[in-house]
């Protein structure tokens, strides 16, 4: 195999992806729109969450984060400036949803077609994501993605939104980051809306993979030539040591963190052997939902940060798993272990386990505690050279002949990150949140000469 990474001869062109590979930043809307009581907007369960005393680290909240809401043709216009060619951003459901039993909220479809207008006038494909973790409160209130009826509720907002954007939107992703949804909503209690009980966990995510199937169709049904897929937080599983408990522990481990989601997706159904160590804490699932969950899909999303090294701990939870974190490994400000190889390991166990029509990394990148020079530059050379060694990485799996078609860097922006608030940067551009200034970060000046053709490394 050709090892880019490790070849300073080999040159990264932009060329070599292929001339139909896109190339793309990511955001959510919650992370970046603020305008949280715009055009009858409903609370989301983030924003009950950001008003809990404790919840977020700096105490901070979404209800401006970075003004996209007004300052989105700036925004689309850095996006363009970058070279960029496809986007990926996502809808609010609550500025959908009109509240308990009232229609669609018009202004809101009325904004996100704006929206995508404003993407496609400057060459930026959309690629809509429809939930990214702000479930309306009063979802919650009524049980919430416990509950089997925010399936259908679900479904009815896929459908309300890819009637009005389907002439177009072509790429849709039913959910981001299931995983996270679930158990940093329910188990670990560190994300929106805070709880932490197992038995509500599973059987969140077992809705949210309904849901995901159950809405396919739909969206189909109303899209001309529609794509559809999911993006996943997918993490390569290492062993602590050799030992045989060690490796038991890593397969438990990749059972829930990996194929939990992937074995289902593709007509597998949920892992046995993870079933089994779940006991009471399995979800309920009726006749037909495994059908359902395995609905064909047109491309899988990964979002990729980094690997998990895993211990046996027999008294933790119901993998009997502990996360370990070496210190000699190289890490970002935010302590994520940089490990580019993980992405190709990912791409490749993708397609040879499940053989995915097409995969996009709809996420990668890192935070780092960037600094602001006298002059008003941010020089971001650690980032930099992440978002290089991980664009090689994914190019190493594309000549082993895995059949990546895009990548979109997390993020466009400096946003707000969840529980984390304002403390952490991802963005390859940087947000000022007092003046709401946006300056190229060095990593971006990088992703927008490379994308131009002008540099190679
Ligand atoms: C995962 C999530 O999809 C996104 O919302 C988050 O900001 C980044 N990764 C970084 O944690």
């Amino acid at each position: 195999m050709t090892n880019q990474k490790n070849d300073p001869h080999q040159p990264l062109a932009r060329a070599s992806f292929g001339d139909d590979f896109l190339w793309g930043c990511s955001t959510s809307a919650f992370q970046i729109e603020g305008a949280g009581s715009a055009d009858a907007r409903v609370a989301s369960i983030w924003d009950t969450f950001c008003a809990t005393p404790g919840k977020i680290r700096d105490g901070s909240n979404g209800a401006v984060a970075c003004d996209h809401y007004h300052r989105w043709p700036e925004d689309f216009d850095i996006g363009q400036s970058l070279g960029l060619n496809a986007y990926r951003f996502s809808i609010a459901w609550p500025r959908i949803a009109g509240g308990p039993g009232a229609a669609p909220n018009g202004a809101g479809l009325d904004f996100y077609e704006r929206l995508v207008d404003g993407m496609l006038e400057r060459g930026l494909q959309p690629w809509a994501t429809l939930y990214h973790w702000d479930l309306p409160q009063y979802l919650q209130d009524q049980g919430g993605w416990a509950r089997r009826d925010t399936v259908a509720a679900f479904v009815d907002y896929a459908d309300v939104v890819t009637r009005r954007l389907g002439d177009r939107v072509r790429h849709w992703i039913t959910h981001n980051e299931p995983w996270c949804t679930a158990m940093h909503g329910n188990l670990d209690g560190m994300h929106a809306p805070g709880l932490r009980d197992a038995p509500t966990a599973l059987q969140v995510c077992h809705h949210v993979l309904l849901s995901h199937g159950l809405a396919t169709p739909v969206i189909r049904a109303n899209v001309p030539d529609a794509q559809v897929g999911i993006a996943l937080s997918l993490h390569p599983i290492r062993a602590a040591s050799a030992s045989a408990a060690d490796q038991q522990a890593l397969l438990r481990h990749d059972g829930f963190r990996n194929r939990w989601f992937l074995d289902p997706l593709y007509g597998r159904g949920y892992p046995q052997e993870t079933l089994a160590l779940l006991g009471e804490a399995a979800p309920l699932v009726l006749e037909g939902d495994m059908q359902a969950i395995a609905a064909p899909t047109d491309f899988v999303g990964l979002n990729y940060y980094f690997p998990e090294i895993v211990r046996d701990a027999p008294a933790a939870g119901f993998l009997r798993t502990e996360v370990v974190l070496p210190q000699d490994r190289e890490r970002t400000d935010f302590g994520w272990e940089v490990a580019p190889d993980g992405l190709t390991e990912l791409l490749l166990r993708i397609a040879r386990e499940y053989r995915p029509a097409e995969v996009y990394v709809t996420e990668n990148g890192s935070s780092y505690d960037d600094l602001v020079q006298a002059d008003g530059s941010v020089d971001d050379e650690a980032r930099r050279h992440y978002l290089v060694r991980h664009l090689a990485a994914l190019r190493a799996a594309q000549e082993q002949g895995v059949p990546v078609k895009g990548y979109f860097a997390w993020s466009l922006l400096d946003n707000f990150e969840w529980s984390e608030g304002y403390l952490r940067r991802f963005g390859i551009v940087h947000v000022d949140f007092g003046t709401q200034a946006r300056t190229l970060k060095s990593s971006g000046r990088w992703y927008r000469e490379f994308l131009h053709g002008r540099n190679e490394r």
